[in-house]
């Protein structure tokens, strides 16, 4: 007799992220249990299946592991077809790879919309900062704060030691079931929880990351006194500790008042 635990489900997973990050590595890990430490580049796509039993269902789980060089962009853009989970990497330990997410995420959104024809899109990215055995220049809160804002959930990895990888599967399979019990809609519990936008986080990164107090209001050493106020209005209003939720709303909010003071100073001098 067939029930509903005898379901076999089909899963399309791809695995996005700069050249070297460890895509292949986190796929091999998972599937084979081993780590090979050559760099081996993915020549266009990789393919393979791999089959679990999760919650009593019978899962066939579909993996097109991309190379992460632009030349095989016209070979990936085929493969986003009917896909249900994105493996987006990078490696902690290189910075640009995580800067390189923003441009991963352009390609990703334009080629599913190219390819949902108009159904809402219920595709589960899981950002991933992988090789955390190494020295790291990304910090975990701050990646977890990039991927968080932008409704997708973090976790760290390293194919090397094999920390972090069984979980991040596991809970891919975890949401990909109950979206498919969901009629193939992301249910609002899978979804990062947060009550800050974008723009906070960024207004708070440029705070922080700059030394010039110009750069720090987002304005050039030509503008007016006026727009100096214009600016620190508009922080002030998005930073505001009592209203803003955004992690290091604070320590902005502090710096945002000094820039402001010596500026306005340098204006009335
Ligand atoms: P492309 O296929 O070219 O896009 O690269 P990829 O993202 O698939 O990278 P791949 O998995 O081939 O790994 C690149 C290099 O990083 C290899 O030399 C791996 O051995 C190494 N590597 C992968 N994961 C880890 C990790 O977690 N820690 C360390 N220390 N090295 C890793
Ligand atoms: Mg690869």
């Amino acid at each position: 007799m067939t029930t509903k635990s005898d379901q076999l489900l089909r899963f399309k997973v791809i695995s996005l992220g700069n050249v070297n990050v460890g895509k292949s590595c986190l796929i091999k890990r998972y599937c084979e249990k081993r780590f090979v430490p050559k760099y081996m580049a993915t020549i266009g796509i990789d393919y393979g299946v791999t089959r679990i039993r999760i919650r009593n269902y019978d899962i066939r789980m579909n993996i097109f592991d991309f190379s992460g060089h632009p030349l095989f962009y016209e070979v990936r853009n085929e493969f986003y077809r009917d896909v249900q989970g994105i493996l987006l990497v990078f490696d902690v330990s290189n910075r640009r790879s995580f800067e390189s997410l923003e441009s991963w995420l352009t390609e990703m959104k334009k080629e599913l919309s190219l390819h949902s024809n108009g159904h809402k899109s219920s595709v589960i990215v899981f950002v991933i900062g992988n090789k955390n055995d190494l020295k790291r220049t990304v910090e975990e809160n701050e990646a977890k704060l990039w991927a968080n804002v932008r409704g997708y959930q973090y976790f760290e990895t390293s194919a090397a030691t094999g920390t972090g990888v069984q979980e991040m599967f596991d809970n891919l399979f975890s949401v990909l079931i109950d979206t498919n019990e969901n009629g193939g809609v992301l249910p609002d519990t899978t979804l990062p929880n947060v009550n800050f936008t974008i723009e906070q986080v960024e207004a708070i990164n440029r705070l922080r990351n700059n030394k010039d107090n110009f750069e720090r209001l987002g304005l050039k050493h030509s503008c007016t006194k006026e727009d100096v106020l214009a600016a620190y209005k508009r922080l002030a209003k998005l930073l505001h500790p009592d209203k803003s939720e955004a992690p290091g709303s604070e320590d902005a909010f502090k710096l945002l008042l000094n820039a402001k003071t010596e500026l306005l100073n340098r204006f009335d001098k």
